[in-house]
């Protein structure tokens, strides 16, 4: 896959002005190492202030370790679950913003607690090793790590499970389409969702199936990648159930799963990651994962993989964290979290008053 930037996001507002936007740096770009930090923040008005203070160095500290070794190309990204940013921030909220529902279906997806996700990526583990220390040493006793997961790329980027995974990413313009939101949320345009997962496999039993019936629940074959034709795919196949279509569109998300694990504890996992503009789509795909699409007619992935942890994050703008105050006041959100019905293309909101309506911004008198 090419390496893609996302440029500055500029946003209309209605009174006629234009607002322009830097996206953090979430799509994939070719690395081989990622640590997956989630944390939770300790209770205490100092422990808030300190997130916020935190927010706008974290800029600062991506510069100073990314710049010893450019070719490194070191990449983080900051987002926020929804109690905290309700801690955090206040209001507004992002629309969509809310707790990761836990799914009971032919298998269990859980939900576990995270405030704050760290998604930092590199050419070189070292690299990441560095940002995190230096991420949690400037955080100090404000947050607790309650997951920390060093991922890597595995051969021809594989899964553990042996498939090469990422193929049918969008890249490019298709990338941004898929996870960077836009006018739907004006006020937090340029941002994203994303959602974890740490998955498990049994891979004892995983590699005692025969390679057709392994390719028969991805959906791809495995040694070449190439796709199941439709006449042989089932319609259980990994590939078939997170392909969701809407309005005659696919609903595209951006993923970057990792391997990871711990050879002496038998632990061989993939690390999911996956963006959107829109938490629901990842959600169905999830649905249709571990309910199945019609009910019943679930992803057999699922019988050789445990999801452990399941997480929902907002992720802001990076113009957002760099003005974030230290400040502790926070406003009560006035959005309720979204629905989880309908169709993504219902919400339309309209800024009517010209402001980006970002809250807990520098100068913002609501804040300070
Ligand atoms: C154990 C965890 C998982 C593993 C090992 C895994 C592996 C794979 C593999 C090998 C492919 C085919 C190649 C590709 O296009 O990337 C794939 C496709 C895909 N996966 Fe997963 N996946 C996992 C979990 C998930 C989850 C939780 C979601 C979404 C909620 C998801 C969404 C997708 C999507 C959207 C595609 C592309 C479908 C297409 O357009 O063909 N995956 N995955």
């Amino acid at each position: 896959m090419e390496e893609h930037k996302i440029g500055p996001v500029s946003i209309n507002l209605t009174n006629g002005g234009e607002q322009i936007l830097v996206p953090q740096a979430l799509l994939p770009h070719l690395t081989r190492a990622a640590i997956f930090l989630v944390l939770t923040i300790n209770p205490g008005q100092e422990h808030r202030a300190a997130v916020r203070s935190f927010c706008n160095e974290l800029a600062g500290l991506l510069r100073a370790v990314g710049f010893r070794d450019l070719q490194g190309r070191l990449s983080c990204v900051m987002a926020f679950g929804s109690d905290a940013w309700d801690r955090l921030f206040g209001s507004p909220r992002p629309k969509e913003l809310h707790p990761f529902q836990e799914l009971r279906g032919q298998h269990h997806a859980v939900s576990t607690p995270g405030d704050i996700l760290f998604h930092i990526r590199s050419a070189r583990m070292d690299m990441c090793f560095e940002l995190a220390t230096q991420i949690l040493s400037k955080l100090g006793n404000a947050v607790s790590a309650v997951d920390e997961v060093h991922g890597f790329t595995y051969f021809d980027d594989r899964d553990l499970i042996g498939f090469v995974d990422g193929t049918e990413n969008p890249v490019a313009q298709a990338a941004i389409d898929a996870a960077i939101i836009g006018e739907e949320d004006a006020a937090f345009a340029g941002g994203s969702y994303v959602i974890v997962q740490k998955y498990l496999h049994d891979l004892d039993r995983w590699n005692a199936l025969p390679i057709e019936a392994q390719e028969r629940i991805i959906g791809r074959r495995k040694l070449s990648d190439i796709e199941l034709d439709d006449a042989v795919k089932p319609s259980s196949a990994h590939n078939a159930l997170t392909t969701i279509i809407e309005d005659g569109k696919q609903l595209e998300i951006v993923r970057d799963n990792m391997s990871f694990g711990d050879v002496g504890r038998g632990e061989f996992g993939t690390y999911f990651i996956g963006y959107a503009r829109s938490p629901r789509r990842i959600e169905q795909m999830l649905v249709n994962m571990f309910v199945g699409r019609p009910p019943g007619n679930y992803d057999r992935l699922l019988d050789y993989s445990r999801a452990v942890t399941g997480t929902l994050f907002f992720v802001p703008t990076a113009t957002f964290l760099d003005n974030v105050a230290a400040s502790d006041t926070v406003s009560p959100p006035v959005n309720p979290p979204a629905e989880e019905s309908g169709s993504e293309a219902a919400s339309k909101p309209q800024l009517t008053d010209g402001s980006l309506g970002i809250g807990s911004l520098k100068g913002d008198p609501q804040h300070e």
